[in-house]
Formats: C-alpha cells, structure tokens, sequence
C-alpha cells in the first residue's frame, strides 16, 4: 500500500497541479448540479446501474454523496485522509456489488464534465492546459486509489479459498495416513495368526500326518511371504512411494494356489479342482497384463 505521498510523486503530481485544482473550487461549487444531472442521466440509463438507484429517498442522499466528492475533488489538499476516504469509496461500492467496469465508465461522465467546465470557464490557453493536467491527474489517482479496493477484495477472496483448499487437502493427506497405519497394523496382526497357522501345519508334520503337514506348511509360507510384500508396500506408500496393484493380485493368486494344494489333499471332486485353476489361469493373465501395462507407464 502507498502514502498519498507516493501515490502523489508517481502521478507528477506537484503543489502547483494542487494550487491549480483549488483554484477551480468555486466552479466546481457552482456546477456541482450540472454535474449530478448528467451522472445519474448516466448511471439510470445503465441497467446494471440503475438497479441501485431505485429508492427515492436513498437518491437524494446518493446524489449529495456523489456531488460532495466532486466538490472535495477541487479542495486542494490531498493527504492521507483523502487517501482514506477514496479507498472507503472502493470499499463501498465492492460491498454493493458493483462492477468496478461501471465505475470506470462513470468516472469518464466526470472526466469529460470536468474538461468541459474548464474550457467554458478559460480562454487563455496555457491556464486552461495546466487546469487540464491538474484535473486529469486527481481523476487518475482518484480512479487508481478507488479501483485499487476492487482488486485488494478479489485477491482477498482468493487467498481465503486457498487457504481452505490447503487445510482441506492437508486434512484429508492426514486421514488418509491414518488409515494407511491402520491397515499396517492390521497386516501385522494378520501375519502373526499366519506364523501360528505355519506352526500348526509343522505339528501335524509331526503328528504323522506328513503329506498334508507338508503341503499346508508350503501354502502358509507362501501366503506369509505374500504378506511380506502387501506390508512393504503399505510402508512404502506411507512413505510417499507409489502405491503397487500388482502385490494384491499377487496375495490373491498366493491364495489361490495354497487352496489348490489343499483341494488336492482333501481328493475334492475334479470339477472344484478344474474351477480353481482356470480361477488361476485368470488371475495369472490379470497379472500378467498389469505387469505389462505399469511396464509401459514407466517406460516412455
Ligand atoms: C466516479 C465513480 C464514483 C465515485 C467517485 C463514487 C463516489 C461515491 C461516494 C463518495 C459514496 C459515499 C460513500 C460513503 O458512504 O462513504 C458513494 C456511494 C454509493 N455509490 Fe458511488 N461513486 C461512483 C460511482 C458509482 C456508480 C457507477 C454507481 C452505480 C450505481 C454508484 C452507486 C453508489 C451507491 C449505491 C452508493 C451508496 C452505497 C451505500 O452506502 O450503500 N457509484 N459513491
């Protein structure tokens, strides 16, 4: 944000522009009237402006509000509290709703008013092109300071919404980590009843019963191994890594063969045998294609 002081420098504008302007304050007083008609002629024959002149009595206290700060424009001083009150103005017509295109449009009714008034008013031609510059120069900074607010409002609003968006995002990251360490924990437990399922297997070994001992412990092995893999890609995705499809087709398939062994120990009838290696064979060309297609994704 600027001091009027700045504002001021940045527009040339010199004590000379603000003797010029104060020179033109009984002018200005007089016309003030003129000036008001030919705005609000303006502004009621814009639609979109016109809407927020309906209200008589609202008007006539408008029409004073407009008239005052044409007149304040001719006063000569132009300090922090001018700078203030511009920037109050702006407030006030963002508050409304309305299109800082319309108060662009307004302030070239002031512009050319302005101009007019000062060539009615002066022959000599040097007093009117340094009157001329004065006024151009205020209704410029005028202009600058009231559009500034439209500008400093929009950019609040999105600095509002990315605020929300990035404690959105950041909530649900933090979820969705939550979850993840869930799921760790729950493989873990997982794989503990899988470590006592291998140790059954192994007693029935040493019960007698080897073939089945023998063919179940394999099975458990495999499915513990896959866990292996399922867990290190939980903590590989907790750590930021990229989650991998291909493992839980993997503990699938681990499941399937281990049924498979079972089903041949238990003599089940040949058609449960033959559904559970085409389920396999599917699984396998699932797997298969997977790999294939995560080949090509890495691969340019
Ligand atoms: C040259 C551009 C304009 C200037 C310098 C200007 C100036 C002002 C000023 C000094 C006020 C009083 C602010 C206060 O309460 O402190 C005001 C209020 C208002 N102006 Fe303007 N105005 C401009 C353009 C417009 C336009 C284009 C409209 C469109 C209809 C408009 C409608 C209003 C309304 C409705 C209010 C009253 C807001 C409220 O208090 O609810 N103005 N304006």
């Amino acid at each position: 944000m600027f001091t009027m002081q700045e504002i001021k420098s940045h527009y040339l504008f010199t004590d000379e522009d603000a003797e010029q302007l104060k020179s033109l304050l009984p002018i200005a007083e007089a016309d003030k009237e003129q000036l008001i008609e030919e705005f609000y002629d303006h502004l009621l024959g814009i639609p979109e402006t016109a809407q927020f002149l309906q209200d008589d009595q609202r008007l006539y206290r408008l029409k004073k509000n407009h008239a005052d700060w044409f007149v304040g424009m001719f006063a000569g001083t132009y300090d922090n509290l001018y700078l203030h009150r511009l920037q109050r103005i702006g407030h006030v017509h963002v508050q409304i709703g309305l299109n800082a295109h319309f108060v662009n449009a307004a302030m070239q009714v002031v512009r050319r008013f302005s101009v007019g008034m000062i060539r009615e008013n002066f022959t000599d031609r040097e007093e009117r092109r340094m009157k001329t510059q004065a006024v151009e120069k205020i209704i410029d900074i005028n202009l600058d300071i009231i559009t500034a607010s439209y500008i400093e409002e929009e950019l609040k609003k999105v600095f509002i919404s990315h605020r929300l968006e990035s404690k959105l995002i950041h909530a649900t990251e933090r979820f969705t980590y939550g979850l993840n360490l869930v799921l760790v924990l729950a493989l873990a437990g997982v794989s503990i009843s899988i470590v006592g399922l291998f140790g059954w297997d192994i007693f029935h070994i040493f019960r007698g019963d080897m073939e089945k001992g023998i063919l179940s412990a394999l099975g458990s092995l495999l499915i513990l191994w896959m866990m292996i893999e399922l867990m290190d890609n939980e903590i590989k995705t907790l750590k930021g890594g990229r989650f991998n499809i291909l493992v839980f087709i993997g503990v699938i398939i681990v499941a399937m063969i281990r049924e498979i062994l079972i089903s041949t120990l238990r003599h089940d009838a040949l058609e449960t045998q033959a559904f559970l290696a085409g389920t396999l064979l599917i699984l396998g060309v699932v797997y298969f294609l997977v790999a294939k297609s995560q080949q090509f994704r890495t691969t340019p």
